[in-house]
């Protein structure tokens, strides 16, 4: 699999669409595989939900549910779900935007007979974004135009008759073509302010390379986005640099949930756990791709400007098992500890670490004899890190080993580390969600230890704090 796609939640249920080969485990046949959870950690498999057919597969694209009955598709006074999706055509590569309805929670589907809804002729244009904007009482689609480096947006009122409104860029990253686009309108954490967000994914050029995602902090009033001025860092030389959602190689194509409700009132999301670079020959079988955790995104206030921050989303907390905490001490007491209590496997994690004014410290994960994991903080480079270069497994493709660093945003302060690690992958989430790194990694042999590090042993480590994970599969 790929992207997620069509991520809506409706009576109970989350739901999450996704990019799926049915034939194989490399990329094509696109397809929208189906999974539901009611609380975004344990999963159900569904059948497929819309199969290529006649030529045409099913790229991404997003899922709402039409409370209003704009499309008349509705059953039984229940509000239809509707799909917007982009519809390919591997004979002549054009790419147009399709939708699909259900009237059963999304396990069977029909395709508009009147398809496509939109048509330019264009073969890049693709991976719609729809939802309600209630201002305006219309629908808003947020579609990339990916070889311009360009997001349009369109509107209608029927889902089926579309208006273009306007377009934002080129801007920020365009190294690669501009993909799975989304926008959304989040508090600044604190204040009484509101910004809307505006999500655009890049591959390839991204910050670790390869496929990555961006965000654009501004106003959107119905028809256009406008970028807030200086809102991205300046670059030497005149220019504004990209603002990057998370600086592992291994987030791509995240888009958030429709319809969670007014009272629960989060923005949540989560991303496809690989890159195009080497995501075709990851060793895994005969899966190929996983997503990352659900996270809740925010908007905080740093000295640089609004940031984005991602947080681990708290239904994860239902996967703990044991707590180990340590009760504090200096780094090789700390060690001691995690030794003695067995810390291995499937774990969160959270670490502070004391400012230091030079050296490296860190964690090692997903260790054994043959290779480890590194997560790390640079005080020198005033970085965190993750270093794959030693994860065991990292020969299968010459773009897969690598370190890569996130500036860290307030470098003089204590640097606290919550991180998720599962069979293979880590997901560091620094200072409270900001930066954040995700990567794959694929260890080998039987243990998956975990081990401190750091210039002085007798560094004090005051907060670590372990939980075994258990099976989200049991
Ligand atoms: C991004 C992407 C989308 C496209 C889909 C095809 O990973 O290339 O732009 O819709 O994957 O699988």
């Amino acid at each position: 699999m790929n992207d997620p796609n069509g991520l809506v939640y409706y009576e109970g249920e989350y739901h999450l669409f996704y990019q799926y080969n049915p034939f194989g485990n490399t990329w094509g046949h696109m397809s929208w595989g189906h999974a539901v959870s009611s609380d975004l950690v344990h999963w159900k498999h569904l059948p497929l939900a819309l199969l290529e057919a006649d030529g045409v597969m099913i790229f991404s694209g997003s899922a709402v549910v039409d409370w209003k009955n704009t499309t008349g598709l509705g059953k039984n006074g229940k509000p239809p779900m509707v799909a917007i999706y982009t519809c390919y055509r591997p004979s002549d590569r054009m790419q147009s935007q399709c939708i699909a309805f259900s009237n059963d929670k999304g396990r069977t589907w029909t395709k508009y007979a009147a398809n496509p809804v939109i048509d330019i002729h264009s073969a890049n244009f693709r991976d719609p974004k729809v939802q309600w904007y209630e201002p305006g009482k219309h629908w808003i689609m947020t579609v990339s135009l990916s070889a311009e480096h360009k997001v349009r947006f369109y509107s209608s009122t029927n889902l089926k008759d579309w208006t273009l409104l306007s377009e934002f860029g080129p801007a920020g990253g365009t190294a690669g073509v501009w993909e799975c686009p989304d926008l959304f309108q989040l508090p600044v954490e604190g204040t009484q302010e509101r910004r809307w967000v505006l999500v655009v994914n890049i591959n390839p050029g991204s910050i670790a390379g390869g496929s990555g995602g961006q965000y654009f902090i501004g106003q959107f009033d119905g028809t256009r986005f406008v970028e807030d001025p200086g809102s991205r860092p300046s670059v030497a030389g005149g220019g504004q640099a990209a603002l990057w959602l998370d600086y592992g190689p291994d987030y791509y194509a995240a888009v958030s949930w429709n319809d969670i409700s007014r009272s629960d009132g989060r923005r949540l999301w989560l991303g496809w756990m690989s890159n195009w670079q080497y995501g075709q020959d990851v060793p895994t079988s005969p899966w190929r791709s996983a997503m990352s955790i659900p996270r809740e995104v925010g908007l905080r206030q740093t000295a640089e400007g609004i940031r984005l921050v991602q947080r681990p989303a708290r239904e994860n907390q239902r996967l703990r098992e044991k707590r180990f905490q340590f009760k504090g001490g200096d780094l090789a007491r700390a060690n001691e500890w995690l030794t003695q209590n067995h810390i291995q496997g499937a774990l969160e994690l959270v670490v502070e670490f004391e400012h230091e004014s030079t050296g490296v410290q860190g964690v090692e994960v997903l260790k054994s004899p043959k290779g480890k994991t590194v997560i790390g903080v640079n005080w020198d480079r005033k970085t965190v890190f993750v270093d794959r270069t030693n994860s065991a497994n990292v020969n299968f493709n010459p773009k897969f080993s690598g370190v890569y660093d996130a500036p860290l945003t307030a470098p003089g302060r204590k640097v606290n580390l919550h991180v998720f690690v599962d069979a293979s992958s880590v997901e560091v989430f620094v200072n409270d969600g900001e930066p954040v790194l995700t990567a794959i990694s694929f260890p080998s042999g039987e243990s998956r230890e975990v081990k401190l590090f750091g210039p002085r042993d007798r560094a004090k480590i005051s907060v670590l704090d372990v939980w075994n994970l258990k099976s989200s599969w049991k």
